[in-house]
């Protein structure tokens, strides 16, 4: 079948070859349809348990799902001890490239596992239990891997803060979360810079703070204020600390860790994820996805371990593995462009797992930077993070799989877990823009306001889109929001209460071969390369600005970045005309109080907003001005006329 825009084959079948040697096969859809909870079963039982499972799914208190409920391991134990147990402690697990250039090592598992030991040790030197939370907030070195599987090893909830986060953001995560211990680095690398972080914990925890202890990893040198008694050297503590640490099993439904996400309030979200159910399918998705080789793959996955990218497809799905992966501290950019095909050609690598957002950035620096490496050991490339365009995903295809690899486009949430939506390579054809179909124990729909199945059809038009829902539990799903179970209900589950399915906050429609195309959020959530914001959290960063009184804000598409954060605002009286400082101050103000990735790229200084009677701003209004659209229905706003004074002022 050929696209009729642009003849360019429309579906992706793999090669003979690749289908020959693929860990997935067609049969897995087949067994897992007939019986899906054996199929986890059988997931679950590629883990070591201590103590074994006889309960697969338990959900009678549903939407609070138990999965493997009497069964106990240890997720340290499956992502390193295993390993070592079974022979293969001289297997690469990281080849680390620091952000400076010739900053490099490999850990082997054996070395990854007296490291985990030795930290597990010194964290219950500093008094952490199991069931107490850690703060990691660390840049991309392999101290924040063995940071985190240490806490996992001892039960410990770690809560890893992306190191971009500015102290206040920290310090919101650190008192939801009310944790014990922060983990850090004296400084980071920004662009062969080395820049303060500790200093944005030392602001985070100085005042009213649950906070004992903060570790500090030395990693630039430059110099770090210290508060002697609650500061602790890294290489003080953990690189004196005994080497032997025997894992406690833990129950599966023992929670594993919180990740902050954006919802739609100002207020971040702790997503709670446990133990087995998580690592099943973490482990699982990666094995069949990635197509994953132990023995002879160089896989690297490019997402920050802040995200949940970042702890599902660069620890616990590799790791659980036995996988060899590249962990790189930098951005693609430093030094230079060529820096992300340098990387692939030294350690040859034959899985790359990135966002679109960066296949577009590549394509804008052009083909001729990829085009002077040699990535012929490439094998399969894979994206996640935002709807990929089919132009992007055919030049990636061509310029780094050499029009060959298979593509798998990822659909899932930092609240699935792991991936949910995804060809099998060598399997399923793949499509570019398309996510195709859910994985083997997956169950997907796309569905009208009343839950009705919406195909493409004479009766829905072809290109008809409903709500992207999850009909049936999966094992790494959330088990909540973190001391908030109201919350967790309203969000996920209240839109089809009735049937009891999760809607993801996700548009999505099916083609007419039955694949998936997920269309973007449909809630008050911007994705902008890839990141979740809401508009809430940048409002409420805005009229936190003494001069603001009003903020209104909008993700509108934009070519580069998926969506982009246009805010309107009104300021005080005695401010109303703004002027191009006071924008940039406010782009600015966002920067400091949430993230640089949270920077609006436009702010526009408007007299009113456009609200309906109720009070409610109407941000579909401000999103077809944002985007240069005919205004949609304006019949329930307040005051008609407000638009051209908000078109005057743009
Ligand atoms: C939202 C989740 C999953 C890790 C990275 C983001 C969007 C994610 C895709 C994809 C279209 C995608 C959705 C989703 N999204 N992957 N392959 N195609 N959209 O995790 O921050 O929890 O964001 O990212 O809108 O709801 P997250």
């Amino acid at each position: 079948m050929t696209d009729t825009f642009t003849e360019a084959p429309a579906t992706y079948p793999a090669s003979v070859e690749f289908a020959a040697q693929a860990n997935g096969t067609e049969a897995l859809y087949r067994e897992a349809a007939a019986d899906r909870l054996g199929f986890w079963a059988k997931q679950a039982n590629r883990l070591s348990w201590q103590t074994p499972f006889t309960e697969v799914l338990d959900w009678s208190e549903a939407p609070f799902a138990k999965w493997f409920a009497d069964g106990a391991l240890n997720v340290a134990y499956n992502c390193v001890d295993r390993h070592v147990e079974a022979g293969l402690g001289e297997r690469v697990a990281i080849h680390w490239e620091g952000e400076p250039v010739d900053d490099r090592r490999s850990i082997t598992y054996a070395e990854l596992f007296t490291d985990v030991c030795r930290a597990a040790n010194a964290l219950t030197a500093l008094g952490l239990r199991a069931g107490d939370r850690v703060a990691i907030y660390m840049p991309m070195i392999p101290e924040a891997v063995v940071a985190m599987l240490a806490c996992a090893r001892l039960g410990v909830l770690h809560s890893v803060v992306f190191a971009g986060y500015a102290a206040s953001a920290l310090k919101a995560r650190i008192d939801d979360a009310e944790a014990k211990v922060v983990i850090t680095t004296d400084g980071q690398y920004r662009r062969g810079q080395a820049v303060p972080l500790k200093a944005a914990v030392d602001e985070a925890v100085s005042t009213d703070t649950t906070v004992e202890h903060v570790l500090v990893v030395r990693r630039t040198g430059i110099e770090t204020p210290w508060r002697e008694g609650r500061d602790v050297w890294w290489h003080d503590v953990v690189d004196s600390a005994s080497p032997d640490h025997t894992p406690q099993a833990f129950n599966s439904e023992h929670p594993l860790f919180l990740l902050y996400t954006s919802g739609t309030t100002g207020k971040p979200k702790g997503i709670v994820h446990t133990s087995g159910g998580y690592l099943t399918q973490a482990s699982y998705t990666h094995h069949y996805v990635f197509d994953i080789k132990p023995e002879t793959d160089v896989y690297w996955c490019t997402a920050d371990i802040g995200w949940i990218t970042g702890h599902s497809y660069v620890v616990y799905g590799p790791l659980s593995n036995g996988a060899t992966q590249v962990l790189y501290e930098g951005t693609p950019a430093w030094p230079d462009q060529h820096r992300h095909f340098e990387i692939i050609e030294r350690y040859g690598v034959t899985i790359y797992y990135t966002a679109p957002t960066l296949v577009r950035t590549f394509m804008k620096w052009g083909r001729d930077i990829a085009d002077s490496h040699d990535l012929s050991t490439l094998r399969l490339l894979g994206t996640v993070g935002e709807p990929i365009n089919p132009e992007a995903w055919r030049w990636y295809r061509e310029v780094f799989g050499a029009n060959e690899t298979p593509i798998v486009d990822t659909w899932w949430q930092t609240e699935t877990g792991a991936a949910m939506i995804s060809p099998l390579p060598g399997v399923t054809e793949c499509k570019p823009g398309s996510a195709t179909r859910p994985l083997p124990g997956i169950s997907a729909r796309v569905v009208d306001d009343h839950g009705n199945l919406i195909e493409p059809s004479p009766e829905y038009g072809e290109h008809a889109s409903g709500y992207l829902v999850l009909d049936q539990p999966w094992p790494s799903m959330l088990r909540g929001i973190w001391g908030d179970p109201k919350r967790f209900r309203e969000t996920y589950w209240s839109r089809f209460a009735d049937r009891g399915w999760y809607f993801a906050g996700d548009g999505a429609r099916y083609d007419l071969d039955g694949n998936i195309w997920v269309l973007g959020r449909i809630d008050d959530v911007m994705n902008v390369s890839g990141h979740r914001i809401s508009t809430a959290e940048v409002e409420s960063a805005l009229v936190g600005h003494a001069h603001v009184a009003e903020a209104a804000v909008v993700g509108a598409s934009d070519e580069h970045t998926g969506q982009a954060i246009i805010a309107f605002v009104i300021l005080q009286a005695d401010r109303a005309d703004g002027g191009a400082e006071m924008i940039e101050e406010l782009r600015a103000e966002v920067a400091r109080e949430i993230s640089p990735i949270a920077r609006p790229k436009e702010v526009h200084v408007v007299p009113e907003l456009p609200k309906t009677r109720s009070g409610k701003i109407m941000r579909r209004l401000l999103r077809d001005v944002a985007e240069g659209r005919e205004l949609g229905d304006t019949s329930t706003l307040l005051d008609p006329t407000v638009f051209e004074a908000i078109r005057a002022a743009r």
